[in-house]
């Protein structure tokens, strides 16, 4: 019998701290005691080491990942009224960043077997407005993105990937984030590589953009009060940087782990009728998040109930779509515009992936199993 009594958190932050205690405190205790504490040397030493795990010439840190995607835009000189194409089934941040920059968001479904923008879903919203798209790789998997490429081609759009969830997950063997023109990321706490606050980049292989993106984030200037753009303050602070150094040393190892334990939720809810998020053959997803989808809204509200009574926490990422948000009523999108995205946001359920053991996870599959037994 399973011990149903012990307690599982969604995720736990201060174990990214207690795992690795002694090593930390040394490298915060230096920063603080370096007094560089605004792009100290870390920085740049930070933005080299994940430049050369994601093989792009140049990151370029910020403050989070939101600031990313706004940079991202405002590098590529994108006009107010241009379109940009989103993702609706996604966190906020980037229609937000679009629409925040005078830019329209167009909001596109999503695929129900991956959760991401497809090359059809962006297609159906192109027209001679459409200056970008954001393709947002949610959860961890890649989007599909050699048909997403040959149709921005096409069309002259740029692409930005937004890897907030996804860093260190592969397509075709590359690195996400490093297809489009810009990549972005954030170092939230609960991503897969995370610092301790808050923190982001941006990269691309392309030196002017690079140039500008770097200035940008520097009230625009390139040397001290010499301000080419508009621009805004946002760096990634000494002390996230020296953190983040450390935690990429351990990315790929927290990933793997992370691709072993939704191995063993597939197969420890594979006699359930339920959808789990499939593999693509081309992508190494990196889990950020581990997914199901239940029948209907009653049921995934129920799980979600009867796990919580059990002491497990579990999360619904996300509630509402994008185009169905109070932000963005003056859209005029309503009901029934995107189908995947609404079904999804009634029936998705993210169980507990990050720094989970192998007991709280048995103890995991064990009480799904059970709810479905006594369904
Ligand atoms: C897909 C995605 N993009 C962007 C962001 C924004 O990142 P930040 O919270 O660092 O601004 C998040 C944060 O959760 C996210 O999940």
């Amino acid at each position: 019998m399973p011990d149903f009594k012990v307690k599982v958190p969604f995720f736990d932050a201060a174990q990214l701290y207690s795992a690795n205690k002694a090593e930390l405190d040394g490298i915060v205790l230096k920063v603080l005691s370096d007094g560089a504490y605004i792009n100290g040397p870390e920085v740049g030493r930070f933005a080299n080491q994940l430049a050369d795990y994601l093989n792009v010439n140049h990151v370029i840190p910020c403050g989070n990942g939101t600031d990313a995607l706004c940079l991202a835009l405002m590098a590529l000189g994108l006009n107010q009224g241009d379109e940009v194409i989103v993702p609706t089934f996604n966190f906020i941040a980037a229609a937000e960043a679009v629409a925040f920059l005078g830019l329209t968001p167009v909001f596109a479904d999503v695929s129900p077997e991956d959760f991401n923008i497809t090359a059809k879903n962006i297609e159906e919203k192109i027209s001679n407005k459409t200056k970008a798209i954001i393709v947002v790789h949610l959860f961890g998997a890649a989007a599909d993105m050699e048909p997403i490429l040959t149709l921005a081609n096409q069309h002259q759009i740029f692409v930005i990937e937004d890897v907030a969830q996804a860093l260190g997950s592969e397509y075709n063997g590359e690195k996400l984030g490093t297809f489009g023109a810009i990549g972005c990321t954030s170092f939230f706490p609960t991503k897969n590589l995370a610092c301790f606050g808050d923190g982001g980049a941006t990269f691309t292989r392309d030196q002017f953009l690079a140039n500008k993106l770097k200035m940008l984030a520097n009230h625009g200037q390139q040397k001290k009060y010499d301000h080419q753009y508009v621009g805004v303050n946002s760096r990634l602070d000494t002390l996230q940087a020296a953190i983040l150094s450390h935690q990429l040393a351990q990315l790929d190892v927290n990933i793997e782990k992370r691709i072993a334990l939704a191995q063993r939720y597939n197969e420890g809810l594979k006699s359930l009728d339920i959808g789990i998020s499939v593999k693509r053959e081309y992508t190494k997803h990196s889990f950020n998040q581990y997914c199901i989808v239940l029948k209907s809204s009653r049921q995934r509200d129920q799980l979600k109930a009867y796990l919580a009574d059990q002491d497990i926490a579990t999360m619904i990422y996300y509630s509402q779509p994008n185009h169905l948000q109070q932000a963005f009523s003056s859209l005029g999108y309503k009901v029934g515009d995107f189908p995947v995205a609404e079904d999804l946001c009634g029936t998705v359920l993210a169980l507990p992936i990050a720094h989970l053991s192998i007991t709280q996870q048995d103890d995991v599959i064990a009480h799904i199993n059970a709810f479905f037994a006594n369904a």
